[in-house]
């Protein structure tokens, strides 16, 4: 029998990739989410890669009462991957409360559901923003937490901390958080990808809208910072290599291989690349001209950051593979897919 694995948040740009990624490698998926940002279209493109159709819930995991039915319905999955989240840096500054709301009650129903359940495993999504702007780089697992920049890093920060406190209580229960560098990119077959709702945070697919004639041009935060060409310096994950990390995270805890009840990794490159390289490399791989000019800094934005990853490489086996210039390319593509 196949293990069942719950996604929560898997029509998002990085649990949809995941589920290509678990359904590959021989796990059921039960995707749980409530499209708030994402479409259910998404299901399609990962039939049309893995051949499968996840099942599907539309389920809202921060209202208890939904939360409790769905795991009446779902009580025999063996782990859950977290990444039903806000994720929009500005929006959390502007709406705090949503987000902590949002986002920490969806953890804390979770954790209820798994003691109540007996569901041992939790890998979650965190994010090198629980760094701020570190003293040091590389960062490594033992580089100090900062305050949080926005209401949004904040909430990865608390919910690191309510996983590490609710396993210490409850030692049947394990965790792994992955600190996310920056995701980028689309599975190379187009059929997922990013797909933001509205005007674009992000890079990436701030770029690829621009250069698809969506947007006039882009707008480059800043060339006055203390880095070689003064554009900030970021830690550009594939998306595929970072659902890769998630299969191995959930194998090391379904094998009870972690060493403790809670492990956090960073999940990066290792490559601090600016904002200007990432220009030039769009233009290296697809051959096409990004439009751009530079603007005033955007505010609560670290000047660079990227990852010392090998603690990773490590324990979990796992580094990415993927080339800055083949990761550009494959967003590109799934761009021009959405024609
Ligand atoms: C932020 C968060 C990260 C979160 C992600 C999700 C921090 C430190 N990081 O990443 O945890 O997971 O958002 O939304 O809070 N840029 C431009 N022009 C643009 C857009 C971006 O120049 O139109 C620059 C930014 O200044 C930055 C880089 O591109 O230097 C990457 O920005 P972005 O893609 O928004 O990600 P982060 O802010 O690094």
């Amino acid at each position: 029998m196949k293990k069942q694995i719950l996604v929560a948040g898997g029509t998002g740009y990085i649990g949809s990739h995941t589920t290509v990624e678990l359904q590959n490698n021989g796990f059921e998926v039960i995707i749980a989410d409530n499209l708030s940002n994402s479409k259910i279209e998404v299901l399609d493109g990962i039939e049309a890669i893995t051949g499968i159709r996840p099942i599907f819930e539309k389920v809202d995991l921060s209202v208890i009462e939904e939360t409790e039915a769905f795991f009446k319905k779902y009580s025999k999955v063996q782990a859950i991957i977290h990444f039903a989240a806000n994720k929009a840096v500005g929006e959390s500054v502007a709406k705090p409360l949503m987000y902590y709301r949002n986002n920490l009650n969806s953890l804390m129903n979770i954790l209820e559901a798994m003691k109540e359940h007996k569901i041992p495993n939790l890998v979650f999504s965190s994010s090198c923003t629980v760094y701020g702007q570190p003293d040091k780089l590389p960062v490594t697992e033992s580089t100090p937490r900062k305050e949080a920049e926005s209401p949004y890093g904040n909430t990865k920060s608390i919910s690191e901390d309510i996983i590490r406190d609710t396993v210490k209580a409850h030692p049947e229960l394990k965790g792994i958080a992955l600190r996310y560098f920056n995701p980028i990119g689309a599975h190379p077959s187009s059929k997922i990808g990013e797909l933001p709702l509205g005007v674009p945070n992000n890079l990436i697919p701030f770029i690829t809208q621009t250069v698809a004639g969506i947007r006039p041009e882009l707008s480059v935060f800043g060339d006055d910072y203390s880095t070689p060409d003064g554009s900030c310096i970021r830690d550009y994950i594939n998306v595929v290599d970072l659902a890769k990390a998630h299969v191995v995270a959930i194998e090391r805890l379904l094998k009870n291989k972690n060493d403790s009840n809670y492990e956090y990794f960073n999940v990066g490159t290792g490559q601090g690349i600016s904002v200007l390289e990432i220009i030039e490399g769009f233009e290296r791989s697809t051959g096409k001209k990004v439009p751009h000019k530079i603007v005033a800094r955007r505010p609560g934005d670290v000047e660079q950051i990227y990852a010392d990853t090998s603690f990773a490489n490590k324990t979990l086996g796992w580094k990415s593979e993927s080339s800055l210039d083949d990761t550009l390319l494959s967003a590109w593509k799934w761009q021009e897919n959405l024609k």
